[in-house]
C-alpha cells in the first residue's frame, strides 16, 4: 500500500539481502518511521516491544530473524536457539511457530554453509504468498460485501472493525481490510466504524491511519460503543482479523472480539472473520480451552500514549496509584457466533467440514 505517494511493504530485506527494514508501528499515528533489523535480537525485540505486530507480518518477521540469525551462526544448535527464541516472543498467534518451522524445515536438510542464503529465500517467499492470499481474501471479500450492499441501497456500507488487521497487520493488504480496500477501489460506497482497541488503541492508532492514507471514510468509536450502533441498525457487517482458527472455526483475534460478535448476534449483524490459512492451528478444535492467551504487562492497561497539542509523544497515566490492573491480549470467539470465514481459498462456514473443504490437504 502507499504512503505518502510511495508503495511499501510492512516488511522488505535491505543492505544486499542481509538486513529487512520495518515500519516501527509504535510510533504511528504521528510519526512514519522504518527500523532496520540485522539480527536475530533486533527481530526478537521487534516482535516483543510490538515494533511489527498483527499475525501474519510477526510470521514474516518470525522468518526473517531465523534468516538474520543464520547469517550470524548456521550451526544446527543456533538454529534451534533461534527457533525456540523467536516462537517464545508471541504465544498466541500461531502464524509465528507455522513460519518459523517453515524457515526450519527448508534449511535443516541443507549443508551449515547454504543455510542463511536459503533461509533468506524462504523468507521472502512466504512474505509473497502472504501478498498473494491477502489479496485473494480482498477478491473473495469484496464479492460478499457487493452482495450485502445490495440489501442497503442508495447509502455506504457501513463495516466495523476491531484491532488493526490491515495492511500495517500483514506484509501488504490486510486480511479484514482487504475486502474493504477492493470495495472502495471498485467504487463501492464504503464506511468503516474503527474500534480504538484498548489497551494498545491499534484501531484508533492504525487502521484509522491506514484508512485514512487510502482515502475510505471511515470513523473511530470507543470500544464500548459498537454494540448501541448495531441496536441501531448502524452496522451492516463486522469483519476481523485471526491470531489463530481452530480446526473446527473458533477465531481467536484482539481481545474484545468475542463482545462484538455477541452484540453482532443478538442484532442479526453478519460477523466475518478473515484470515489466511497460515492462521489456522489444525491440530486443535476448541479454542477457548486450547488456544493460549497471551498476558502482557499492566502498564499498557495503566499508560496510555499519545501526542500533545504542542506536538510532544507522551504516555499518561489513567490509573489510581495502587490499583491493578491484568491485561490479557486475546479472546476466543466460537465458531457459532461467526457467520462465516473469508480465506483466500474462498468463503466458509465456521466449521470443521466449511474449513476442510477449502483446505482439504492438511
Ligand atoms: O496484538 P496485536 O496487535 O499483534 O494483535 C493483532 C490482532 O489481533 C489482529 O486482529 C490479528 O493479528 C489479525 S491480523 C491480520
Amino acid at each position: 500500500m502507499k504512503v505518502g505517494g510511495k508503495y511499501y511493504r510492512t516488511i522488505y530485506p535491505v543492505g544486499g539481502g542481509q538486513s529487512v527494514e520495518v515500519i516501527d508501528q509504535r510510533r504511528l499515528p504521528h510519526e512514519f518511521a522504518l527500523v532496520r533489523l540485522a539480527s536475530l535480537d533486533d527481530a526478537v525485540r521487534a516482535i516483543a516491544d510490538m515494533i511489527v505486530r498483527g499475525a501474519p507480518l510477526i510470521g514474516a518477521t518470525g522468518a526473517y530473524g531465523m534468516a538474520l540469525a543464520l547469517k550470524a551462526d548456521a550451526a544446527t544448535a543456533a538454529l534451534e536457539e533461534a527457533r525456540r527464541r523467536l516462537v517464545a516472543t508471541r504465544p498466541t498467534a500461531v502464524t509465528l511457530r507455522w513460519a518459523v518451522d517453515e524457515v526450519v524445515a527448508a534449511v535443516a536438510p541443507l549443508p551449515v554453509g547454504e543455510r542463511a542464503a536459503a533461509a533468506f529465500r524462504c523468507a521472502a517467499e512466504l512474505c509473497d504468498e502472504d501478498v498473494a492470499a491477502c489479496a485473494a481474501i480482498g477478491e473473495y471479500g469484496k464479492r460478499l460485501l457487493a452482495e450485502l450492499a445490495k440489501q442497503h441501497p442508495g447509502r455506504p456500507l457501513n463495516v466495523l472493525t476491531h484491532c488493526n488487521a490491515g495492511w500495517l497487520a500483514t506484509v501488504d493488504y490486510g486480511t479484514a481490510l482487504a475486502p474493504v480496500y477492493k470495495a472502495h477501489d471498485a467504487g463501492m460506497p464504503i464506511h468503516v466504524w474503527v474500534d480504538e482497541t484498548r489497551p494498545r488503541n491499534q484501531g484508533a492508532s492504525l487502521t484509522a491511519w491506514e484508512l485514512g492514507q487510502h482515502g475510505v471514510p471511515h470513523t473511530v468509536i470507543a470500544d464500548n460503543a459498537g454494540g448501541h450502533l448495531m441496536q441501531h441498525g448502524r452496522v451492516d457487517v463486522c469483519i476481523v482479523g485471526s491470531d489463530r482458527t481452530t480446526a473446527t472455526g473458533d477465531v481467536c483475534n484482539k481481545i474484545g472480539t468475542y463482545l462484538k460478535a455477541l452484540a453482532a448476534r443478538d442484532c442479526s449483524v453478519p460477523f466475518y472473520a478473515a484470515l489466511t490459512g497460515a492462521t489456522i492451528d489444525w491440530e486443535i478444535t476448541d479454542g477457548v480451552a486450547q488456544i493460549p492467551i497471551e498476558e502482557r504487562s499492566p502498564d499498557e492497561v495503566r499508560w496510555v500514549a499519545g501526542r500533545t497539542a504542542g506536538g510532544e509523544q507522551v504516555a499518561v497515566n489513567v490509573l489510581p496509584e495502587g490499583s491493578p490492573a491484568q491485561n490479557p491480549g486475546f479472546d476466543v470467539t466460537p465458531a457459532r457466533l461467526v457467520t462465516g470465514i473469508i480465506t483466500e481459498r474462498g468463503v466458509c462456514p465456521a466449521t470443521a467440514e466449511g474449513l476442510r473443504r477449502l483446505f482439504p490437504e492438511v
